[in-house]
This record gives C-alpha cells, structure tokens and sequence, in this order.
C-alpha cells in the first residue's frame, strides 16, 4: 500500500544540510501533521539549523541513530508514523577516501536498519497501514561522463567509483529489493550536486565562500575543469515533495538544477559576487589556487529529470546565479551558524587529512 498524502513524517538526518532544509520547507508548507527528525548529530549535524521549528507543535527532534533497529521501530509505532524521508547518510566524497568504514556502517547498514524497521512497523502487522519510505540518493551512484555523453537517465547503469558513491549504490539497492521482494513502497531520488544555506562548509561553494571571508586560499583540484549540475536546495525540496504527494512506489526519479558548471566557472561566480558585496578584498578570484587532484575524481555528472517533469510537473524554480547570490547573502548573514563549525572537529578533520600539503600544481 502506498500514500499520496503524507501527514507523519520522520526525516533522517535532518540535522544535516538538505534534511534541514526539508524540515524548514515541509513544515512552511505543511501545517497540523506531525515531522520527527532522527538524527545522530555527527560532525555534519547541526541542531541550530532547526532552532526555529523547536517550538511547533509538529515537530519533534530525536537524538539517535538509523543503524538502532529496535528504536527506529519503536519510534515507527510511537509516532504513527506513514511517511519516512531518509536523508541520514555520510555524505562527503573527500572523507569517504581518506576513511570508507563509516560510510559502509551508515549508508548501507544503516539504510538496511532503518528499512527493517519499516518493515516489521509496517509490514508484519496484518493491515498494513499506507506507507512511503523514501530514499534520498545521489547522481554519483552512475558514475562519470565524457563531454558529449547524454546526461544520466533513471535507466543509465549504476557505475559508482568512490566509496561514497558505492555505499549509496548499495543503499539504493537495498531499497530497491525490499520493495520487490517485500512489498514495501520505496521510492529513490537521485539529485545533482546541492547548494544553499546550512551547507556544512568542507563542500564547494560554502568553503571557498568562507574562506574569501577569512582571506584563506580557494583550493581547486586539479585542472577545475570537472563539471557538476548544481541543484538549489529548495528545487531538491520541491522534488522530493513531488515525489512524496505523486511518485509511484517502487520508481526511481532524477533531480537536477539544470546548471551543469566546471568547478572553476562556480569559483569565479562565487569572487564576483563577492567582489560586489565586499568591494574591499576584489579580486577575489586572485586567491583561486590550483591543488592535488583528488584521487579517482569524477569528471563529469549531468542530470536528465525528464520523468520527473513529465509524470510529476517538476521544474527548477530559480537559475543558478540567482541562488549562488542567496546563498553567499544567506551565509554573509548568518555567521554566527558556520563560524562555530570551524572552531570544531572539522578544523581539525582537515588539519589530519590535507595539512600543509594542499596546495600544488595543476
Ligand atoms: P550531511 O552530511 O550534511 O548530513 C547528514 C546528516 O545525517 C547529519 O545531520 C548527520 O548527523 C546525520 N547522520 C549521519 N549518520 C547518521 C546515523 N547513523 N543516524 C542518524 N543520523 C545520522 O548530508 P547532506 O548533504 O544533507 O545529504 C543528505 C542526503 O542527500 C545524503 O543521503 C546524501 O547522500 C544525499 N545527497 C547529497 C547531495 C549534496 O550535494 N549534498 C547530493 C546528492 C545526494
Ligand atoms: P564537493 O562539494 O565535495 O561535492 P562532490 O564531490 O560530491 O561533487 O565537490 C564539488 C566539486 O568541487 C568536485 O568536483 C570536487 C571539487 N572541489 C574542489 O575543487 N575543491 C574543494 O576544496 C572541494 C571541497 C571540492
């Protein structure tokens, strides 16, 4: 069974970048249900990204972990919950290289708990009640493309080449046979690189857009000429809603931001925006600095959200230059959120793994 309108919610992960900005888009939109966040508040886990939803009441935060089958479930029954959304992940592919364990036990084990527990919630009463559990998942699960490939599609086969992008394959795979085998209604989405506010700043744009704050150097690896599409976080939300009210269980959807840019095209849009918003520091593509190239790097992904657009009526809703400027105003006015961050584990994250010897030729 499936439902086309989701009223209790649990968000895994949304204490993280896009799950919090899920929580705050849902809850903007959706008055009167219930949305339960289950969260570890790993390193990337933020709970003053929700610091303003802590007082509806709708909402509900939970400090623990997806791999904890037994709670999952007991949360599942507690809540009455119809509707999981699963963004609960390690998500970065620079720590994925430098350590894979914690990625295999979150991604894949941690998706395998959490849809056990779905199904013992949902599935192994007699009436089972209408349910969705649905599986953010990522475009690196297809691997990379040439300059003239066609973009991915929903049928493109899985080529994944980190150990990030593996353990999301694996995940997607998971979810995938226990709705074949099970009957439980799964849906997938596969989404392009995202951007916008509370982006935990070891990712692209809000690294180099804080280190421009701190006038530190803008590390590009390699020849910067690896492409991404670029998804505004608020896109990402509205797809996933799509898909929540009217994708079909059991169907996998691409999301993209149709704004395939290189990495050194989104590093020079970044210093011209701030060249205006901070005159004082232009050029601030003068910092760009080319370094080591990170291993297996992917050279290019590209999004074809075709079924998206034709079965559920998805469109990005805004161009990239016009995020990329709301997100470094979003981040010029909320230091008081990453400037804590920096002080933290991931100072010293990078500290162990980069050290001085970021910096090299192309
Ligand atoms: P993030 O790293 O910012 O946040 C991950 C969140 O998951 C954190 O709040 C963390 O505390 C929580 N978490 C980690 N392990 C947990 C566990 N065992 N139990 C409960 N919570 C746990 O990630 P993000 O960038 O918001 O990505 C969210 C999802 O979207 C991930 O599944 C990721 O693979 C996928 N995705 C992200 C992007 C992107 O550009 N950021 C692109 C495609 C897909
Ligand atoms: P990232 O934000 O880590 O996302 P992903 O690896 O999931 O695509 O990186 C986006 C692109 O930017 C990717 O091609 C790697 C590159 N990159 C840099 O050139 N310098 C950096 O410091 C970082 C973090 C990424």
């Amino acid at each position: 069974m499936s439902t086309q309108t989701p009223q209790r919610l649990l968000v895994t992960g949304g204490a993280g970048f896009i799950g919090a900005n899920f929580v705050h888009y849902w809850l903007a939109r959706h008055r009167g249900g219930r949305l339960v966040v289950l969260d570890a508040l790993t390193y990337a886990g933020n709970r003053a990204s929700l610091a303003a939803l802590e007082a509806l009441p709708e909402f509900r935060f939970v400090h623990g972990d997806i791999r904890d089958t037994d709670r999952v479930e007991r949360l599942l029954r507690e809540e009455d919950i119809d509707t999981i959304v699963h963004f609960a992940a390690e998500s970065h592919v620079d720590r994925s290289i430098a350590g894979p364990d914690a990625f295999i036990d979150t991604n894949v084990l941690g998706t395998h708990s959490l849809l056990k527990a779905a199904r013992a919630a949902w599935l192994e009463d007699r009436a089972a009640p209408a349910h969705r559990f649905h599986h953010v998942s990522t475009d690196e699960v297809y691997g990379s493309l040439g300059p003239d490939d066609p973009p991915f599609r929903e049928t493109t086969p899985y080529a994944p080449n980190s150990p990030y992008a593996a353990s999301k394959a694996a995940s997607d795979h998971l979810v995938r046979a226990y709705h074949h085998t099970y009957g439980l209604a799964t849906t997938i989405s596969n989404c392009s690189n995202n951007y916008g506010p509370y982006q935990f700043p070891e990712k692209l744009i809000p690294l180099c857009l804080i280190n421009l704050l701190d006038g530190k150097p803008l590390p590009i690896y390699g020849d910067g000429q690896n492409v991404r599409d670029w998804l505004h976080v608020e896109d990402h939300c509205r797809g996933i809603e799509l898909i929540l009210e009217g994708g079909q269980p059991g169907r996998t959807y691409n999301i993209g931001g149709g704004a395939e840019r290189t990495n050194l095209e989104v590093v020079h849009a970044l210093c011209a925006i701030m060249d205006e918003r901070r005159p004082a520091g232009a050029p601030h593509a003068r910092r760009i600095e080319f370094v080591r190239d990170r291993p297996g790097h992917d050279r290019r992904y590209a999004i074809d959200e075709t079924r998206l657009r034709r079965e559920l009526g998805y469109a990005p809703s805004r161009t990239f230059e016009d995020g990329l400027q709301q997100t470094v105003d979003w981040y010029l006015a909320h230091e008081d959120w990453w400037r804590p961050i920096l002080s933290g584990e991931y100072r010293d994250w990078v500290g162990r793994h980069y050290g001085t010897a970021r910096t090299a030729s192309p």
